[in-house]
């Protein structure tokens, strides 16, 4: 029997003290029941319980630390401001069946940078898994292998290595996956990898490093009707967030769509791009565009001026030069009509072959 925390304990010693006096047999039947029912609803050490809730919080300092024997009840357990830099698959892999009714996990401040594969294999029913505020930098593609109940995943601040977001085969066991908050990751662009995970409806993405939303990127969410939080990314607001601002007013796919804020151009900065007056907007390039098209029509229109001055000066000489070619054109037809005639004539040719 694994050493019980005062928390849980306590409740338990205190009840018998009331039948100090009465008689000893009966005392003794009541200690030996409760002793026994302490013991199926031991609270493992450093760890808090709370049966009524089917909560176990557990403090931890080292991953050695770890509980291996939990109450029978619990559905919530939570393993918080430890030091966890690598989580073993056999963490949670207990010949016990403790774990098989556990909801939520919350693994939250563990300092957490490795998963093994298959660490949570044996924890078939949770629905919740809470990571957030960790360093992670490896998620192998079986770390979340035996999760097909998953329906939230929280990686808020828990990507050592934003690109784990990007690259992500470990995607594949999370089928059931509906919610997925990865607020505060560094994320520079809309993570479309994302897209692989079906049943997908809701992304945190607040306190990225997120400029705009690309054309492609919006038509991806209207088309999957995936609803987001962007509050707190650094908005570009040149011309190049149009498409995203006449989004934010045609979708309310951004639920965060009135807090949204420009960090640039600096007179912009802080305003709300909900109400940026996108159709007034140009862009440097979009400029340096219209100005050199601009410039391409005024150079051929002078050249066209330029051509036709040229013709009208030169209209008497135009005329002569026609003249004078019609002439020659005429010359050479006659020339090659007679030598035409000649070649043709029969006595010449049969006088020829008859040779
Ligand atoms: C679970 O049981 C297997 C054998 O069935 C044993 O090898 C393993 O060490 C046990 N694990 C724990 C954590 O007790
Ligand atoms: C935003 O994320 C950074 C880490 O990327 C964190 O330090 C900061 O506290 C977060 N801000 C808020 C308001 O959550
Ligand atoms: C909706 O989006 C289209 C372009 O996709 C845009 O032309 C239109 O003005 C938008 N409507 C509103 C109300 O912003």
């Amino acid at each position: 029997m694994s050493p019980r925390h005062p928390d849980c304990h306590g409740n338990l010693i205190n009840t018998p003290l009331r039948f100090a006096g009465a008689d000893g047999w009966l005392v003794l039947r009541l200690v030996g029941l409760l002793v026994f029912l302490g013991a199926a609803s031991s609270c493992p050490i450093n760890c808090d319980c709370h049966s009524k809730t089917s909560l176990v919080q557990c403090h931890p300092s080292s991953p050695q630390e770890i509980p291996e024997d939990y109450p029978h009840w619990v559905q919530n357990l939570s393993i918080t401001n430890s030091n966890i830099p690598i989580l073993r698959s056999s963490t949670f892999r207990r010949n016990g069946t403790n774990l098989h009714n556990l909801t939520t996990l919350i693994l939250v401040n563990d300092n957490l940078q490795a998963i093994e594969a298959r660490a949570f294999s044996d924890l078939p029913r949770l629905t919740t898994l809470d990571m957030s505020l960790n360093a992670l930098r490896n998620l192998p593609g079986e770390a979340f292998a035996g999760l097909s109940h998953l329906r939230v995943l929280k990686l808020n601040q828990a990507l050592g290595e934003p690109s784990l977001i990007f690259n992500l085969p470990w995607t594949q066991h999370l089928r059931s996956l509906q919610t997925l908050e990865v607020s505060g990751n560094g994320l520079q662009s809309f993570p479309l990898a994302l897209m692989d995970l079906e049943n997908l409806q809701m992304v945190h993405l607040g306190n990225n490093s997120i400029q705009r939303l690309s054309e492609e990127e919006i038509s991806v969410l209207r088309d999957r009707k995936i609803r987001i939080y962007m509050s707190l990314n650094p908005f570009i607001c040149d011309c190049r967030i149009r498409d995203m601002v006449y989004w934010l007013h045609n979708s309310s796919q951004t639920l965060d769509a009135q807090n949204l804020r420009c960090s640039e151009p600096p007179d912009l900065n802080g305003s709300l791009v909900f109400n940026l007056k996108v159709d007034s907007m140009k862009c440097k390039n979009e400029d340096l565009e219209t100005a050199s098209y601009v410039f391409f029509g005024i150079v051929l229109a002078l050249i066209g001026v330029i051509f036709l001055m040229v013709l009208y000066l030169n209209r008497r000489g135009i005329k002569r030069w026609l003249n004078n070619f019609r002439e020659a054109c005429r010359d050479q037809m006659e020339g090659y009509h007679y030598r035409y005639e000649q070649d043709s004539d029969p006595r010449r040719s049969n006088a020829s072959t008859g040779i």
